[in-house]
């Protein structure tokens, strides 16, 4: 059986005594529960603080993007080796915000790819359609598109022990969710495209729906038969939501 996750993405928010108190929180509550896992993606500066609040919990954490350099003149970027001498166990990579604002090509998100799992990390590959792609019925095209360049630089046997993240665009940050057949629909296109290939990597492949979601729409998002968890954006930084979330899963 596929693990099933939730996942939090803190993004570019809080503070050293705003962290303090949420993840006393979440370490006190989260409870260990074979096959799931969950995790909580922080700035670098806070993966320190993460380490010395979670490593005895039941929380994995992780970084929200890594370097696609092992080391050398590249002036503001973390490698993934320096993320994973923190305990991570997570990092994502091609999130939409990445791709966007930060202009990072599905070629770029492919070596970061690789070089997470070099380090050891978990890569959770991002991949989702803008709203005007969806209206132009361009959805599995782009995400197809996302998850090839990742399989064609790294091999299909890379996603083994990796994680997929479907996150439409039109559904992040807006309060306007896919609806749970709309995600399965595209979870489920994403799967037999893998499984087109390799049966067994498709079927181990954790897909995780991200895009608005909260403890009100959590559980029916998670029965889904191909969504495998959860990635949290604004929710996760509400202990009270994120623990309902993962209440769901
Ligand atoms: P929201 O949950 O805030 O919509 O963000 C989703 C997301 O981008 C998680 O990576």
């Amino acid at each position: 059986m596929r693990n099933r996750l939730v996942i939090g993405n803190w993004k570019l928010n809080g503070g050293l005594a705003q962290n303090e108190s949420l993840l006393a929180k979440l370490a006190a509550d989260v409870d260990g529960r074979i096959g799931c896992i969950c995790a909580v993606t922080v700035p670098f500066p806070y993966l320190s603080q993460a380490k010395s609040r979670l490593q005895h919990s039941g929380i994995a954490w992780g970084s929200q993007d890594v370097s696609r350099f092992e080391s050398g003149a590249y002036t503001g970027e973390v490698s993934a080796a320096m993320v994973a001498e923190f305990g991570a166990k997570f990092t994502l990579v091609g999130h939409s915000e990445r791709r966007v604002i930060f202009c990072e090509t599905d070629a770029v998100v492919a070596q970061k790819f690789g070089s997470a799992q070099r380090a050891g990390l978990t890569p959770v590959l991002c991949v989702g359609e803008t709203l005007a792609e969806r209206d132009a019925g361009l959805t599995e095209q782009v995400v197809m598109r996302q998850l090839d360049a990742v399989i064609a630089a790294q091999g299909l046997a890379a996603l083994v022990g990796a994680v997929l993240a479907y996150e439409p665009v039109w559904a992040i940050g807006t309060g306007r969710t896919a609806s749970p057949a709309e995600a399965e629909a595209v979870h489920l296109a994403l799967r037999q495209h893998v499984a087109s290939v390799d049966a067994q990597v498709a079927g181990d492949l954790p897909i995780l729906y991200g895009g608005s979601v909260k403890k009100s729409n959590a559980a029916e998002l998670f029965a889904m038969p191909n969504i495998d968890g959860g990635l949290i954006g604004g929710a996760s930084l509400v202990a009270e939501e994120f623990l309902g979330i993962w209440a769901a899963l």
